[in-house]
């Protein structure tokens, strides 16, 4: 499909107008990130910590949490867990994923999501992800009381093995982080458009992950019987695959701009809001897979300092001298060079085993040189 000039210049007036008011909305639920580590256990007696009408939720978040107790547990360790893998999937590069407690407009991430770039579809994809992921496991748990072990799993024919045991909900966790993400996303531009593809692609990363694990019953180990149960993939491999996606993402122009939709029924009146599909910015490419990521602004270089985006620059960051990566040097502080200082460590070292059981270990001084950005 090939885009006129008169629809090009008209989308880049519709961008700049409603890039200029954009705030992030309804992601206060991050935050929870920051309320420690979770007890497991419903009963605990910080439970109370976690009651839906002190929580930095919308109404309609509230509701759902409030109708399935448990879930804010789930939710809050699925925060946490994204902050972590997030800034685990980018220690080595300019860009490292920095939390502010007291982010811009209650977002932990900070402004960077006024941007449509990759990180924020990223972000977006991950956070969902991990509410998916969280709350799936949760409902195997027992922690959540709306939701048990998945043993609805339909059994294939002609197979050797029978479900058994207790599947990780992946369905529940599904649905759950679908409307208890996705509810806040009901701008009219093609921002949410961008955040809900991105949001749906997280959670499938989870699904599709999911690895059928088996057990034998039967005199020693014979396997008469084999039962078998669906597990959730670790959410590092999530992690890993979304970063694969966020290098290969797709840059995006809606399309159809201006078509109306009207709402389905939920509870008011029907309402219009814009539909636009998601067409690739070269119109050599595929259209966006349902687990690409998609992003349709140019991220920063996150070199020098940006208020804009609440970002620090890469001055004082630790680099990689001999790295031609992002990590190293060069890339890293943007040509601006860098400095070595040396400095020791103490570690334990010539370390031998005596019988039994004692390993003796020498202390040895060390020095190494570290390499900041200047
Ligand atoms: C620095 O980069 C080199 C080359 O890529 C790599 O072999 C080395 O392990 C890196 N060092 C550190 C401390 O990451």
């Amino acid at each position: 499909m090939r885009l006129s000039p008169l629809y090009i210049t008209v989308f880049l007036l519709f961008n700049c107008t409603w890039s200029k008011k954009t705030r992030i909305k309804g992601v206060q639920w991050w935050t929870l990130a920051n309320t420690g580590q979770p007890s497991n256990d419903v009963y605990s007696p910080s439970a109370h910590l976690y009651s839906p009408a002190l929580l930095p939720l919308t109404k309609k978040q509230r509701k759902l949490t409030t109708k399935n107790p448990g879930t804010i547990l789930a939710i809050a360790k699925g925060a946490k867990m994204a902050v972590d893998e997030c800034q685990h999937q980018f220690r080595n590069r300019r860009w490292n994923c920095p939390i502010e407690e007291n982010g811009h407009g209650g977002s932990i991430f900070g402004k960077i999501l006024e941007k449509g770039c990759r990180e924020s579809a990223f972000i977006y994809a991950l956070t969902s992800a991990a509410v998916a992921h969280s709350v799936a496991r949760a409902c195997a748990e027992g922690s959540i009381y709306t939701c048990t072990c998945d043993y609805n799993l339909k059994q294939p024919d002609g197979k050797d093995w029978e479900w058994g045991g207790c599947s990780d909900n992946a369905k529940f966790g599904h649905k759950f982080s679908r409307k208890f993400v996705d509810v806040i996303e009901k701008g009219r531009d093609f921002r949410y458009m961008m955040n809900l593809h991105n949001n749906e692609a997280g959670r499938r990363h989870v699904t599709t992950e999911m690895k059928q694990e088996c057990k034998c019953h039967g005199m020693s180990g014979s396997c008469t019987i084999k039962t078998c149960w669906m597990r959730l993939p670790l959410f590092r491999a999530v992690g890993d695959l979304l970063k694969d996606r966020f290098d290969g993402a797709s840059r995006v122009l809606p399309g159809n701009a201006g078509s109306m939709e009207t709402e389905g029924n939920n509870g008011g009146g029907r309402r219009k809001r814009r539909k636009f599909t998601l067409l690739p910015a070269n119109t050599n490419h595929k259209p966006p897979g349902k687990k690409d990521l998609v992003y349709f602004e140019d991220s920063p270089n996150f070199c020098e300092k940006d208020t804009s985006i609440g970002f620090i620059g890469t001055k004082g960051r630790e680099c990689n001298a001999t790295s031609l990566g992002i990590d190293g040097c060069d890339l890293m502080c943007c040509g601006r060079g860098y400095k070595s200082e040396s400095y020791t460590v103490r570690e334990r070292c010539s370390c031998t085993f005596h019988w039994c059981c004692q390993v003796k270990c020498k202390v040895c001084t060390r020095t190494k040189i570290r390499h900041t950005c200047l």
